[in-house]
């Protein structure tokens, strides 16, 4: 299983073995991030709110004009942001690095 590393609001480091075949959203939430996902995962509401290492941005599957639109409005939007329900967990994907955003 890969594993991504993750940094809390807390600023606390930690890492877990990530499911694949569902979204990274789906990965922090089940692992008690406090990533709320209100709309569930549908790219609709910005609770799923990442950075995402740097190194690890062009990695990413490429983000849509929805979650671009979405993201970019938050008033804690950086340019390595991401909606982490439009990111689908890969084996690909093991060590992936991020931050979850404050809350909005
Ligand atoms: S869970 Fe709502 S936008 Fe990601």
């Amino acid at each position: 299983m890969p594993t991504i590393h993750v940094i809390n609001r807390a600023g606390e480091p930690s890492d877990f073995e990530a499911e694949t075949g569902v979204s990274v959203m789906e990965n922090l939430r089940d692992n008690d991030y406090e990533v709320e996902a209100i709309c569930g995962g549908s790219c609709s509401c910005a609770t799923c709110h990442v950075y995402v290492d740097p190194a690890w941005l062009e990695k990413l599957p490429a983000q849509e004009a929805d979650e671009r639109e979405l993201v970019s409005d938050e008033p804690t939007y950086q340019p390595n942001s991401r909606l982490s329900c439009q990111i689908e967990m890969t084996e690909d994907l093991d060590g992936l690095t991020l931050t979850i955003a404050p809350e909005a």
